[in-house]
């Protein structure tokens, strides 16, 4: 990967880059939308993402290319003048996260020339745009020798994020990219950044991602109206309780006061957050007491949630799931990211993976009428240099 990265640079800018960089993707096992609720999250690094060739280069340009999208060619901005344009598409990632590391103070001197390449699937709920984000935080640390640790680097990525693209995530993508351990996933409180690494030790199993392909589309404006009506139902619930956030909440005293959100509609996504953190928690524990059959019951239970409660599935993730659950030796299956398309993440019988990936896709293709596609993945580290 890293000649092809050099090589491609060399063809791209006429000289040679000073290294390669690469950052993960992530898929969150459980906790979905509770991030932005101050609730806990589940998620792992894969060992698929994104590289990066860059240079410095002597004027004030950054210079951006990448290998998935060479019709766009490359893109240039000013560093001194960034904001984000719709025709630089993916690029506003990058400009995004250099903008908000400018803004903090870090000395980034000069221009570079960068060539990504990605083995993400794009729009997938598999974090291709933090993984991107993270890694260019990552390359601007190395090509000018700075310090920022990789907590910052992911928060430096959600500000992004959030005040250059205009999506109100929460910190899990980002934190799970920068902070990604080999064989783990991170049990993170996101209402304080307290994790813990909790080993993924799944014996006879595996985790297997099934890309539904339909893209997310509307999704971000989908995903900012399912955060304000979380905001909104604890707004009404503050007016009696003593609240920060939803992911303070148990079940029980969910139950006892969730008449006084007073909107149907809005009850059912606070709901969601509370019981899907609560899960998460559970799952956990589930895990470390290597009980895998509870850990793929909640992941199940998620996922009904999110399809009845928080409405972000959609006919292809819930195909992909219902086709899943229908199989020999799968232990549970869920959407994972944002929904509204992207993937599932299923764990699934080793023995039983290549009879899943065909059944599946056969069920899927036939109902939905294009393929699925599949990737076995490994939990994998946080961003490095080649
Ligand atoms: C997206 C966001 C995350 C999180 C998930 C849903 O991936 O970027 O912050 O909210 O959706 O769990």
């Amino acid at each position: 990967m890293k000649e092809k990265l050099l090589q491609e640079f060399f063809k791209i800018f006429g000289r040679e880059a000073q290294a390669v960089y690469f950052a993960p993707g992530r898929v969150n096992l459980i906790g979905e939308h509770t991030d932005y609720n101050g609730g806990h999250v589940f998620p792992c690094a894969l060992t698929i993402g994104t590289y990066a060739a860059a240079a410095k280069n002597v004027d004030n340009t950054l210079r951006f290319y990448s290998m998935n999208f060479e019709e766009l060619g490359v893109i240039t901005a000013d560093l001194s003048s960034l904001k984000k344009e719709k025709a630089h598409d993916w690029a506003n990632y990058p400009k995004g996260i250099l903008k908000v590391m400018l803004g903090a103070g870090y000395p980034i001197t000069s221009g570079m020339d960068i060539v990504y390449f990605g083995n993400i699937p794009n729009s997938s709920g598999l974090s291709s745009s933090a993984s991107i984000e993270v890694l260019t935080g990552y390359v601007a640390r190395e090509l000018f020798g700075f310090d920022v640790n990789f907590v910052e680097l992911a928060k430096i990525g959600q500000k992004a994020e959030n005040e250059f693209i205009g999506v109100n995530c929460g910190i899990m993508d980002q934190f799970s990219i920068a902070m990604g351990k080999a064989g783990h996933a991170i049990f993170l409180d996101t209402a304080n950044l307290s994790y813990e690494y909790a080993p993924i030790a799944l014996k006879d199993a595996k985790i297997v991602i099934a890309c539904s392909n339909k893209k997310r589309g509307l999704g971000d404006s989908k995903y900012n109206e399912r955060r304000g009506e979380c905001e909104a139902a604890l707004a009404k619930l503050q007016t009696v309780l003593d609240l920060h956030s939803l992911g303070e909440l148990s079940e029980e005293e969910f139950e006892k006061n969730r008449s006084i959100i007073g909107d149907p509609v809005k009850e059912r996504r606070a709901k969601h957050a509370v019981y899907e953190n609560q899960r998460t928690i559970k799952a956990v524990a589930a895990l470390k007491a290597n009980d895998i059959e509870q850990f793929g019951k909640l992941m199940i239970a998620s996922h009904d949630s999110l399809r009845d409660d928080y409405e972000v599935t959609g006919i292809e993730l819930d195909t992909l799931v219902s086709a899943a659950l229908s199989q020999e030796g799968v232990i549970g299956s869920r959407m994972t990211g944002a929904g509204f398309g992207g993937c599932t993440v299923s764990i699934v019988k080793t023995e039983a993976v290549d009879a899943f990936i065909k059944n599946v896709g056969e069920i899927y293709k036939g109902k939905i009428g294009y393929a699925a596609d599949f990737y076995v993945v490994d939990a994998g580290c946080g961003p490095y240099t080649l």
